[in-house]
């Protein structure tokens, strides 16, 4: 089937981009995006492209370049099924926060109503694209649900998870390592592989586009996000036995990272991973080795976690164990919010758990982040079980400068690898904070020399 039709359901950080570049690199393809949410649509079809909902850079200039023209985002969702001939289903899959498989297992329901709105909606042929992270075997229950409650039309399912990393989602989108298709056996299931084939080769070199079955395609997204964390994991274990012996992380990273096997990316220590993926991924994946009766496996995959979760508490013991046992009452200010450069996403960011963690010992965070509102900042914490709106009032508050952010200030965590940060006069902030002035250096960020002669007591994870 040649496609001039597509829909995407889901306006969020997979969906938008994934669809802006494509209608760029698909003239001839009309794409609409929907989504339930409103006010997202709204932000989308903002005149000023630069207030769009997702921040990435290079996003706003490719939206201006298609929006009204192939590219178009609404709240139709019905039309713009109806008229489509393949459909990518992008809602959040978030962690299930009740019920069986309560904190483990991904929360399926958006996808479910997806699939029953498509089977309700449909009256020709349809190519359904899972393009969410999805546990192993969701396709077959999209495509129970498609074949039982539908018209009598026919539904192919393909499985096309997406790759790109928040922060660089436009290059990674347009030059990707890989796409990857997963779809039935059968003539019909390779058919529409084909037909999404076609659409990815208007710029994915051929042999950059990897076909297979759909579980394999399912179970590899899983795999490729477990492995990434667990190098993160590796080397965050690392970093703190490197504290304890006076051997530098970063030292350590470069000469692992030289030997070809191994490779230098991903090896940064930090205070932790976050974002949408990593862990709501793996999770899954223990869920799922657990539910198949393979502990060890579970329990391998499990401690990736594990040490993560360890990673983001100990980094802020460690503020409270170097300003004297005691942050009630203190300043602390925290440079960047989002879970890394790059992205005004805050899913999971390990400031989050810092951040409760010092509010629980009476701590006043101080916060700026180039790019995520006050709103937004407010809304992790009351996520959290430990918090309410009224003791977040008390423990946090907003800065739109640094400069105001750190002063008076008895210590800085920086919690994001923003490249401004270091491009500031520390000099000057220096000069407005309390001294002893702290700098926990959760990204290894700055340059200890330059800080240490100013004056400031300069502590950088794993050295
Ligand atoms: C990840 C995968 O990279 C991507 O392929 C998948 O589609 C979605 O999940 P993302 O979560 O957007 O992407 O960002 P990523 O760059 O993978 O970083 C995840 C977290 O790990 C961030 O908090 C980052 O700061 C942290 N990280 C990464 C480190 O702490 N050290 C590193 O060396 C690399
Ligand atoms: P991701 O990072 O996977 O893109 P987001 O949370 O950023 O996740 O985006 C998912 C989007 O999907 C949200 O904007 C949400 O409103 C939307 N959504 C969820 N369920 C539906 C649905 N049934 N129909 C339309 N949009 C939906």
């Amino acid at each position: 089937m040649k496609i001039t039709n597509i829909c995407c359901i889901g306006a969020g950080y997979v969906g938008g981009p994934t669809m802006a570049v494509i209608a760029q690199k698909c003239p001839h393809i009309k794409v609409t995006v929907v989504d339930l949410n409103e006010q997202r649509i709204a932000k989308w079809n903002d005149a000023d492209v630069e207030n769009i909902p997702v921040y990435e850079p290079g996003l706003s200039n490719i939206v201006a370049q298609s929006r009204g023209k192939n590219l178009f985002f609404s709240t139709e969702v019905d039309k713009a099924i109806e008229e489509a001939q393949l459909i990518f289903i992008s809602v959040n899959t978030p962690t299930k926060t009740y019920g069986s498989g309560k904190g483990m297992a991904a929360d399926l329901k958006y996808i479910e109503l997806c699939a029953r709105q498509i089977a309700r909606v449909s009256k020709d042929n349809k190519i359904v694209v899972e393009k969410s992270t999805l546990p192993v075997r969701t396709a077959e229950a999209i495509k129970n649900i498609l074949d039982h409650t539908g018209n009598g039309v026919q539904f192919q399912i393909l499985s096309n998870p997406e790759f790109l990393a928040e922060g660089t989602a436009v290059d990674d989108l347009l030059n990707p390592d890989r796409v990857l298709i997963g779809g039935d056996t059968t003539p019909e299931g390779q058919n529409a592989i084909q037909s999404l084939v076609e659409v990815y080769s208007n710029w994915v070199p051929k042999e950059r586009i990897l076909t297979t079955n759909i579980w394999s395609s399912e179970l590899s997204k899983l795999t490729a996000n477990a492995f990434l964390a667990q190098r993160v994991s590796s080397i965050n274990a690392l970093s703190e036995l490197c504290e304890k012996t006076g051997a530098d992380v970063s030292e350590v990273a470069k000469a692992i990272g030289m030997d070809s096997r191994i490779g230098s990316k991903f090896l940064k220590a930090s205070v932790g991973f976050g974002g949408s993926c990593f862990q709501k991924d793996i999770l899954n994946l223990v869920y799922i080795s657990k539910s198949f009766g393979l502990h060890e496996v579970a329990d391998y995959w499990e401690q990736v976690i594990i040490m993560n979760d360890h990673q983001k508490r100990r980094f802020a013991k460690n503020i409270i164990k170097t300003l004297y046992n005691t942050v009630s009452g203190k300043k602390i200010a925290f440079l960047g919010w989002s879970f890394k450069k790059d992205t005004n996403d805050t899913r999971e960011s390990a400031a989050i758990y810092v951040a409760d963690d010092l509010i629980s010992e009476q701590a006043n965070i101080a916060v700026f982040d180039p790019k995520v509102e006050e709103k937004q900042i407010l809304n992790d914490l009351n996520t959290l079980e430990s918090r309410t709106d009224e003791k977040n009032a008390k423990g946090i508050q907003t800065y739109n400068n640094a400069y105001e952010a750190c002063s008076n200030a008895h210590a800085i965590a920086v919690l994001t690898e923003w490249d401004e940060f270091k491009t500031y006069d520390w000099q000057k902030i220096y000069d407005g904070m309390l001294k002893p002035a702290f700098v926990f250096d959760g990204r290894n960020l700055l340059d200890k020399n330059k800080l240490e002669k100013i004056g400031f007591v300069y502590q950088a994870i794993g050295s």
